[in-house]
């Protein structure tokens, strides 16, 4: 396949960015779509130009170092619920695992950063996603010992409980859920991290404490407020679903009345 990329370029964090065009040949259609881009990297080194920076590490879909804006969408066409994607694709991608037969042979592809203030850019297609860690920090961790496996085991789970942890621990981080939200919102990823805990026996001890800690480190970081738009569901490549926002309003909601008792 013949490409036509629109790249975006900055060199740093204070330097204007502009889209730059290349003409990618001979890409195949079982190529990912980092592979297609490690092509143009290759290609822009021989010619003594600058390489597009862009994250990536597994290049599995486990993690969520990839993120880039692919024709408007997080992680691209296939990146997209199944109720969005046309035929030949499929929901539930990250952009490591979104391959060149998504793509046409003559297809001008634009290719942009997340974006969104919390996530300023660093290089290119690389932004600082380090907001996600500092949420983390603030209560996205357990103090209960749960000793070895069959020690965990001796603690028994419901297991709709089970089930709803293990839907919420499936988040990546990789911030589709932000770059999605026309407010830059992050409850869909605090909501996944606190419900995973927040619903375990071993989450308990921090159950209140999380929920307000981890709002508040989000409101500190400059995202923006959630108004169920809905777009941050859609584009997660985990498929965490809406619904896990209002669960977590309900334990913001708790845990502010027992606050103030
Ligand atoms: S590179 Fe790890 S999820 Fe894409």
């Amino acid at each position: 396949m013949k490409l036509t990329l629109r790249v975006w370029r900055q060199k740093n964090a204070d330097a204007p960015g502009a889209m730059s065009t290349y003409q990618v040949d001979g890409i195949s259609q079982d190529m990912s779509f980092l592979e297609m881009l490690d092509t143009l990297n290759e290609e822009l080194i021989l010619a003594g130009d600058d390489p597009v920076a862009f994250d990536h590490d597994c290049r599995e879909g486990i993690c969520g170092a990839c993120s880039l804006v692919i024709n408007g969408d997080a992680h691209g066409p296939n990146g997209v619920s199944p109720a969005r994607a046309d035929s030949s694709a499929w929901g539930s991608t990250t952009t490591c695992q979104l391959h060149m037969r998504a793509f046409h042979d003559g297809d001008t592809i634009d290719i942009e950063p997340w974006r969104a203030s919390a996530f300023p850019v660093v290089k290119d297609l690389v932004v600082d996603r380090s907001a996600f860690d500092r949420i983390i920090q603030a209560g996205g961790y357990i103090s209960a010992p749960t000793g070895t496996a069959p020690d965990a085991h001796a603690t028994p789970v419901p297991k709709p409980d089970a089930d709803f942890a293990f839907e919420h621990a499936e988040c990546i981080g990789c911030g589709a859920c932000v770059a999605a939200c026309p407010n830059g919102s992050a409850m869909l990823f605090t909501s996944a991290k606190v419900n995973h805990l927040n619903v375990l026996p071993q989450g308990a001890p921090e159950r209140e404490t999380r929920v307000l800690d981890m709002v508040e480190q989000m409101d500190s970081e400059g995202f923006g407020g959630c108004t169920l738009t809905g777009e941050c569901a859609t584009a997660c490549p985990k498929g965490i679903p809406l619904p896990s926002i209002s669960a977590m309003n309900k334990e913001w909601l708790r845990a502010t009345r027992k606050a103030r008792r």
